[in-house]
C-alpha cells in the first residue's frame, strides 16, 4: 500500500498576510498527494478489494472531538493511511465486480481536483458561466454518442436516484399541474417494472406519488417488462379513476441488464399521455458502440432519460446525466426565483437552479470534459467492447465446465454476467462469501426468479481477461469446498 512520507513538519499559518507560506505548504503536500495517487493507482490490484475493518473500527479510532488547534498536512495524512485506507473497498480495484464495476479515471481525478480548487458554484448563469456552459456542451456531447436527437437539454446531477426522482416531477407537472401548488390527491399511478431500480419507488415515495400508487410491471422470461401487461394496468387503472402519469423503462437492469422494450412501452405512454422516462444509468454507455445502439431504439419518442458516467464511462462518483426533450416543464416544476436570486433573463444564460431541487450545482461537468477529451470515443469505446467480449467469454466458460457446476441464468447482453452453483440458495451465499473473504475479488449477489444468484460486473479500465479468470477459478475453488 502507498504511504505518505514519515515526516514532521510545522503547522503553516494561514494569515491572509502571510498567504505565500499557506500556498506553499500546500504545494508541498499537494505534490506528495499526487504521487500518492499515482502509486496508489499502480499498485490498487495488490490490495485487497474488502475494506479490512470491523463495523465501527475506524469510527472508534478517531478523537471523538474536533481538534482545536490546526494540524500539519503530514499528521493528517499519515492517519489517512493509517487509519482511514484499511476501512476503504477498493471500487477502483481492477478485480472490483460488484454491483456495477467503475472507475476514478486519472483524468477524472484531475478534474476533480480542479473542480474543487475553483470552488465555483453555478446556481445561474452569472455566478459562473463556466460551469453552466461547459456542461451544457459536454452533456451535448454525451447526448450525440447516446444518439438522443438534437434540442434534448441535458442537466448534471448527483445521481441517477436524483435524476429520476426529477423526471418523476416532470412527469407530474406534465399531467396534474395543479399539484405544484396544491398537492397530491394521491390518484396519480407509476409504471415501472418489477426490475426496475428502487430509486424508481423511493423518487415516487420522496415526490408524494405514493407507494400504493407505484405498478411494478411483472417482467418476462428474460427479465424484460411485459408492455402487454403494462397496457392492462394502465386501462384498469383509469377505468377505476385513478390517473396514470409516468412509465419508467430500464435499460440494463441492475440485477440482470434485461433491456425494456422500448418502442412498445413508447405506443403505450403516447396512448395514454403518460411521461416516458429511460433508466439508462448503466447501460446507456453500450449505446455508444454502433453495434448496441437499437438499445436505445424508441428512447427518443421518450421525454427524459437518464445515464451515469460514474457507472461506465470512467468518471468517478458522482455524476448523472439527465436529459429531456422538455426542459420547458422540467423549468416549469422546478423554478422558483427568491428576490436575492434575480438576475438578468438572457436566452443563452442557463440559470441551472431553474431545473431542480439544488440551488448550488457543482462543476462535475469539468471531470466529464477531462474524461472525454483525454480517452476520446475511440478509447472509450474500445474499453466497452472489451469489458461486453469478456463478459460473453465468461459466460461461455461456466456454460461450457465440464463439470456444470454453476449455470448461467440470464441473458448477457452487456459486461454483467449473472449464473448460479446449481444447489441450493445457502451454498451461493457460501460461495459468495468464501471468495469475497479472499480478498482477491469483490463479487455481489440478487435475486432473479427466487433464487439468489451470483453476479460479476465487468466495469473497471484496468481490468485483464487473467483478472477476469481469476474470479471464475476463485469460484470453482470455492464451489469444491463446500
Ligand atoms: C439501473 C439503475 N438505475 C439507477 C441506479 C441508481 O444509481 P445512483 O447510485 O446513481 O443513484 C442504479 C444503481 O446501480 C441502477 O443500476
Amino acid at each position: 500500500m502507498p504511504k505518505f512520507a514519515d515526516s514532521d513538519s510545522m503547522l503553516s499559518t494561514d494569515d491572509p498576510e502571510n498567504w505565500s507560506s499557506y500556498i506553499s505548504d500546500f504545494r508541498r503536500a499537494g505534490h506528495e498527494t499526487v504521487d500518492w495517487i499515482a502509486n496508489y493507482l499502480a499498485t490498487v490490484r495488490d490490495m485487497p478489494v474488502l475494506a479490512s475493518t470491523a463495523p465501527g473500527q475506524l469510527f472508534d479510532s478517531l478523537p471523538s472531538e474536533a481538534p482545536n488547534q490546526g494540524e500539519p498536512f503530514e499528521a493528517i495524512l499519515r492517519d489517512f493511511d493509517r487509519l482511514v485506507m484499511p476501512a476503504v473497498t477498493q471500487w477502483n480495484h481492477p478485480r472490483f465486480f460488484a454491483y456495477f464495476a467503475c472507475t476514478g479515471s486519472t483524468p477524472a481525478i484531475l478534474g476533480e481536483m480542479l473542480a474543487a480548487a475553483l470552488n465555483t458554484n453555478g446556481l445561474h448563469w452569472k455566478t459562473s458561466p463556466a460551469v453552466a456552459e461547459l456542461e451544457q456542451r459536454t452533456l451535448d456531447w454525451i447526448r450525440q454518442w447516446l444518439g438522443l436527437p438534437e434540442g434534448w437539454m441535458g442537466i448534471v446531477y448527483d445521481t441517477a436516484s436524483t435524476s429520476s426522482m426529477h423526471a418523476i416531477v416532470c412527469a407530474r407537472e406534465m399531467v396534474a399541474p395543479e399539484v405544484r401548488t396544491e398537492g397530491s390527491r394521491g390518484d396519480l399511478v407509476l409504471y415501472t417494472s418489477d426490475q426496475s431500480h428502487s430509486s424508481i419507488e423511493k423518487g415516487a415515495i420522496a415526490v408524494g406519488i405514493g407507494q400504493n400508487n407505484v405498478r411494478k410491471v411483472p417482467s418476462d422470461a428474460n427479465f424484460r417488462m411485459n408492455a402487454e401487461v403494462l397496457a392492462q394496468l394502465v386501462a384498469e387503472d383509469k377505468s377505476a379513476g385513478k390517473r396514470p402519469f409516468c412509465v419508467v423503462a430500464t435499460i440494463g437492469t441492475t440485477s440482470s441488464t434485461s433491456v425494456d422494450p422500448l418502442p412498445e412501452i413508447a405506443a403505450i405512454a403516447e396512448k395514454h399521455g403518460l411521461w416516458l422516462h429511460v433508466d439508462a444509468a448503466y447501460a446507456g454507455a453500450a449505446a455508444m458502440l454502433p453495434e448496441h445502439r437499437d438499445i436505445l431504439g424508441g428512447a427518443e419518442r421518450a421525454h427524459s432519460l437518464v445515464f451515469n458516467a460514474h457507472k461506465w464511462l470512467l468518471t468517478p462518483i458522482d455524476l448523472s446525466a439527465f436529459f429531456t426533450r422538455r426542459p420547458d416543464i422540467l423549468r416549469r416544476a422546478f423554478a422558483l426565483t427568491p428576490e436575492y436570486l434575480k438576475t438578468q433573463e438572457d436566452p443563452r444564460a442557463h440559470n441551472l437552479m431553474d431545473y431542480g431541487v439544488p440551488l448550488g450545482h457543482r462543476f462535475r461537468a469539468l471531470k466529464l470534459w477531462f474524461v472525454l477529451r483525454y480517452f476520446g470515443r475511440d478509447r472509450i469505446q474500445a474499453m466497452l467492447r472489451r469489458h461486453i467480449q469478456w463478459a460473453q467469454d465468461l459466460a461461455a466458460l461456466i456454460s461450457s465446465d465440464p463439470q456444470r457446476t454453476f449455470e448461467i441464468v440470464a441473458p448477457v447482453p452487456f459486461s454483467v454476467v449473472c449464473f448460479r452453483y446449481q444447489g441450493t440458495d445457502d451454498q451461493n451465499r457460501a460461495i459468495l462469501e468464501r471468495v469475497n473473504q479472499s480478498g482477491r475479488v469483490f463479487l455481489s449477489s440478487t435475486v432473479l426468479n427466487r433464487q439468489t444468484v451470483l453476479r460479476l460486473a465487468i466495469g473497471n479500465l484496468a481490468t485483464t481477461w487473467d483478472d477476469v479468470q481469476e474470479a471464475w477459478q476463485l469460484l470453482k475453488k470455492a464451489a469444491a469446498e463446500l
